[in-house]
C-alpha cells in the first residue's frame, strides 16, 4: 500500500493531475480546478433546497427559483477571490460585473442552475460555464479558451474542454475528488438519438420535415427539458443531435448564445462534433447583448449538416 494513499486513489487520474497531463496551463488549471469544487457548494445547496420561489425576476422577466440566486452568488463569490477573473457575466445578473482589479486573466460566463425548474422532479440538472480570453462581445471562436459544465444527476459529473486539448469527463467520488471517468471523448458522425426542443405547433415547416425525417430514420427521442443531461447523453453515448430550433413566434429560439449555446459548442466541437443554428457555427455568431438568443442544432456531424440541407433547401 502506497503512503496512505488508497488503492482507489492511487490508480485514479483526477483533475488537477490530468489537465497538467494534457498541457492546460497552470492559471486556467486552478480556475477550471476552483469552479469544478463550486459544483460541490452548488449541489449541497441543491440539497437542501426550499424550493420557493426567490421572488426576484432576471432580465428575461423570469422568476427566479432561489436556487438560481443563490448558485449564482455562490459561483460569483468563489470566482471574486480566485485572482483570475476580471468579469463575470450570468444568466442570473443584468449586466456584466466587475470582480477583478481589471488586469485578471479571464473573462467567465455561467449559467450556474441550468434547469433548475426540473429541481421538483427530481431530474438532472446542471451548471455551464464559459471562460474567455477577451471580451465575451465577440465571436466565441475568437474570445474562448475553455468550457465546461457539471451534471447534479445520480452521480456529479463534471466535463471540460481546453482549447485543442480535448474533452474529458470527471466524476465526484465518495472522498469529494473529481476522477477522470472518460478522456478524450469523441462523438461518431452519426448517432442514433435526438432531442426536440420546443412545441410541435410552434415549428417552422422546415424543421419538422427534418424531425419527420430523423423519426423515419429511426433516431430515438431522448429529451429531459434539461440543457445539460440532454447535451451530456449525446456526448457521452457518442452521438446525435440536440435541437431548439427557430420558433415560428420567435425565431431566435429559446436558449441563450452567451450563456449555454457557446459553452456547449465548444465542447462538442473538441468531441469531434459541430454546432450551428441551423446555418452558421454557434462559434461563428457575435455576441452582441447578454440576452442573444439563437435556434440550436448541435451533436453529430451527419444530422448537424442534414439540419442545414432541409433548412436552407429552397432558399
Ligand atoms: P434555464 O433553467 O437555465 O432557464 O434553462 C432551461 C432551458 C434548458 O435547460 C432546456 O433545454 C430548455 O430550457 C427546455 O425548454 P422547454 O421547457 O421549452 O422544453
Ligand atoms: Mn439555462
Ligand atoms: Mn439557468
Amino acid at each position: 500500500m502506497g503512503e496512505g494513499i488508497s488503492d482507489y486513489t492511487r490508480f485514479c487520474v483526477d483533475l488537477r493531475r490530468q489537465m497538467w497531463m494534457v498541457g492546460v496551463e497552470e492559471e486556467l488549471r486552478r480556475l477550471i480546478w476552483q469552479i469544478a469544487i463550486t459544483g460541490k457548494y452548488i449541489s449541497a445547496k441543491i440539497h437542501e433546497s426550499n424550493r420557493k420561489l426567490a421572488g426576484f425576476r432576471n432580465l428575461y422577466g423570469e422568476e427566479q427559483l432561489a436556487l438560481d440566486r443563490s448558485s449564482d452568488e455562490i459561483l460569483k463569490n468563489q470566482l471574486q477571490y480566485s485572482g483570475f477573473v476580471r468579469e463575470y457575466a450570468s444568466e442570473e445578473q443584468d449586466a456584466v460585473v466587475l470582480l477583478g482589479k481589471g488586469r485578471e486573466k479571464y473573462f467567465v460566463t455561467a449559467d450556474p442552475l441550468d434547469g433548475s425548474s426540473l429541481v421538483d422532479t427530481n431530474l438532472a440538472i446542471g451548471t455551464i460555464i464559459g471562460i474567455h480570453k477577451e471580451s465575451v462581445f465577440s465571436r466565441g471562436r475568437d474570445t474562448m479558451v475553455a468550457a465546461l459544465y457539471i451534471t447534479y444527476g445520480p452521480l456529479i459529473t463534471m466535463v471540460y474542454a481546453a482549447a485543442g486539448l480535448g474533452a474529458h469527463e470527471f466524476v465526484l467520488n465518495r472522498e469529494g475528488e473529481y476522477v477522470l471517468s472518460q478522456e478524450n471523448i469523441r462523438i461518431k458522425d452519426r448517432g442514433s438519438i435526438y432531442s426536440p426542443g420546443g412545441l410541435r405547433k410552434d415549428l417552422t415547416e422546415p424543421h419538422l420535415k427534418y424531425l419527420e425525417y430523423l423519426e423515419n430514420e429511426g433516431y430515438k427521442l431522448r429529451y429531459s427539458g434539461g440543457f445539460v443531461p440532454d447535451i451530456n447523453q449525446i456526448l457521452i453515448k457518442q452521438g446525435g443531435v440536440f435541437t431548439y430550433p427557430a420558433l415560428q413566434k420567435s425565431p431566435k429560439g429559446k436558449l441563450r448564445l452567451l450563456f449555454e449555446l457557446q459553452p456547449m459548442a465548444f465542447i462538442i466541437e473538441h468531441a469531434g462534433g459541430i454546432a450551428t443554428d441551423g446555418r452558421e457555427d454557434i462559434l461563428s455568431l457575435k455576441v452582441e447583448d447578454l440576452e442573444q438568443r439563437a435556434p440550436v442544432y448541435i451533436g453529430s456531424r451527419f444530422e448537424v449538416e442534414k439540419a442545414r440541407e432541409f433548412l436552407t433547401a429552397g432558399t
